[in-house]
This record gives C-alpha cells, structure tokens and sequence, in this order.
C-alpha cells in the first residue's frame, strides 16, 4: 500500500517530466521480484513454472491423441508438433534446474504434520526427473528407430535397434502415467492445503 501512495505521489508530483516514467519503472522492477528469496519465489521462477505446466497440460492428451490416428500427413504433423514441443520442455527443464542451482528455494515454513516438507520436496523432485524421463526417452524412441532428430541446435542419428526403440516407447508410456499420477498428487495437496489448513500455497507462486 505504502509503495501504491508513493507511486501515485510522483506520478501527480513529475508526471510532465520523462524522468518520471523512469523512477516508476525502477519502483515497479523493485516491486516486482525477478529471483527468489528464502520466503518467496520471483517472477523468473514462476514464469518457468506455469511455461512448463501449460506445455504439459497440452502435451499429455497430444500424445494420446497422436497414438490413435492412421497413418497420413495429419499423423505427420501433429507428431512433429508433438515432438518440437516435448523437445522444448526438455530444454525449459534444463534451463529451470540450471536457474534453481543459482537461485535459492523458498522454504515452506512449519509443517503442518509431521514429513510435510518431505513429500512436497519429493513430489518436486519426481516431478523434474519424470519431465526428463519422458523427453529423453521419447527423443531415444525416435532415435533407435533410425530417424533423423533435429533437436533444434543439431541434428542427431544413430544406428537403428527396433528392441531398444520399444523399450523406450514402454518407458515413455510408464513415466507418462507417473507424470499424471504427480501432477494429481501436486493439485491436490494445494486444494487440500486450502480446504484443510486455511493455507493458500497457490499465492506462493502466482
Ligand atoms: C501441470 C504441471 C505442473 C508441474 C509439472 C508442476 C511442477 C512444480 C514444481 C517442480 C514445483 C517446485 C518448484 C521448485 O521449487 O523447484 C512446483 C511448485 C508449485 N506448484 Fe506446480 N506444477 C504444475 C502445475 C501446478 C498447478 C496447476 C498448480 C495449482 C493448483 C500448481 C501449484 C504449485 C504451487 C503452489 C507451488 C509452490 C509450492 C511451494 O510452496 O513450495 N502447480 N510445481
Ligand atoms: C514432456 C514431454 C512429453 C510428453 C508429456 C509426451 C507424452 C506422450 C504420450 C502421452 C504419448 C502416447 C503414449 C501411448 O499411449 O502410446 C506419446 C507418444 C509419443 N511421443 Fe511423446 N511426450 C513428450 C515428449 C516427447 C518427445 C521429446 C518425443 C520425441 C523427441 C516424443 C515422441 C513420441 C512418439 C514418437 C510417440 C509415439 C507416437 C506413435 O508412434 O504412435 N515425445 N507421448
């Protein structure tokens, strides 16, 4: 509230002078925190955040969708719509755990009961390593199948082995499932935060 009436008085006091534009720009960054703290996650994280949730969120019932069509150009398509789009959630992955390294993870405060900041640092890390299970092994399916991968920077080839191109389809299948399974679980301990301990999470990252 403080820095509303602050921004308002000079907004009222210098709004003739350029100079003003620039000390509300500088108040507005300030406000707006670009990286974490120990309490809080900035606008860098959360814009990684809900970037990779809605790219998901779309490409889980893709996949589904792509298994089921026949064989023609429409098939073409959307499986190479399938994969720049998983490609590009594996390079936001990485480029999220590289920014995490350097950036401090707002702590959850006291738990509620007891092994509550257990589950939800596990619950995130089995959300990372199932995102790279699923884009790796994809990437490995097409690969062994004796495709060309562009993977955007290179293109990759490797030698054929049809065995190895069906192992890697039944992990993409099986990570799928746990992925659906997480994201479940993550959705509902915010709802039941809510409707059990009056405890909005979903601020934290908004
Ligand atoms: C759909 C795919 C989603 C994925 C893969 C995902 C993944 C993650 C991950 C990995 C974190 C931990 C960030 C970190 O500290 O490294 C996180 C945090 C969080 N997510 Fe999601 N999320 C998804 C969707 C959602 C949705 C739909 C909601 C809202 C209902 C949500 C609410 C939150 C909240 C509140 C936090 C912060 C938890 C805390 O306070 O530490 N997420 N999410
Ligand atoms: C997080 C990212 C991804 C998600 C959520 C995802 C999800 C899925 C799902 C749900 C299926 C259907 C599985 C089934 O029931 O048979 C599928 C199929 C497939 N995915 Fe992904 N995928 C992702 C990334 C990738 C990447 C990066 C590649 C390749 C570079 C890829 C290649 C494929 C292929 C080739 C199929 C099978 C299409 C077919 O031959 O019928 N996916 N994916």
């Amino acid at each position: 509230m403080r820095y509303i009436i602050r921004i308002a008085q000079l907004g009222h006091s210098c709004f003739h002078n350029t100079d003003s534009f620039k000390i509300l720009f500088m108040i507005f960054l300030n406000r707006m925190k670009l990286t974490n703290n120990s309490r809080e996650y900035g606008f860098i994280s959360k814009t990684f955040h809900w970037l990779s949730a809605a790219a998901l969120i779309l490409q889980i019932p893709l996949g589904f969708y792509l298994v089921d069509l026949d064989f023609n150009e429409t098939r073409l398509t959307i499986e190479s719509i399938h994969v720049v789009v998983g490609l590009s959630i594996f390079y936001l992955t990485i480029l999220r755990l590289i920014y995490k390294i350097f950036n401090p993870t707002p702590s959850l405060g006291n738990s509620i009961f007891p092994g509550q900041r257990l589950i939800a640092k596990m619950n995130h890390v089995f959300l990372y390593i199932t995102i790279l299970t699923i884009t790796i092994s994809g990437a490995l399916k097409k690969l062994f199948n004796g495709e060309i991968l562009d993977l955007f920077f290179f293109n990759l080839e490797i030698k054929d082995n049809f065995e190895l191109a069906e192992l890697f389809y039944d992990i993409h299948i099986i990570a799928n499932y746990c992925l659906i399974a997480l994201i479940s679980l993550h959705i509902l301990a915010v709802i039941a935060h809510k409707v059990l301990f009056k405890e909005n999470l979903l601020k934290r990252i908004l």
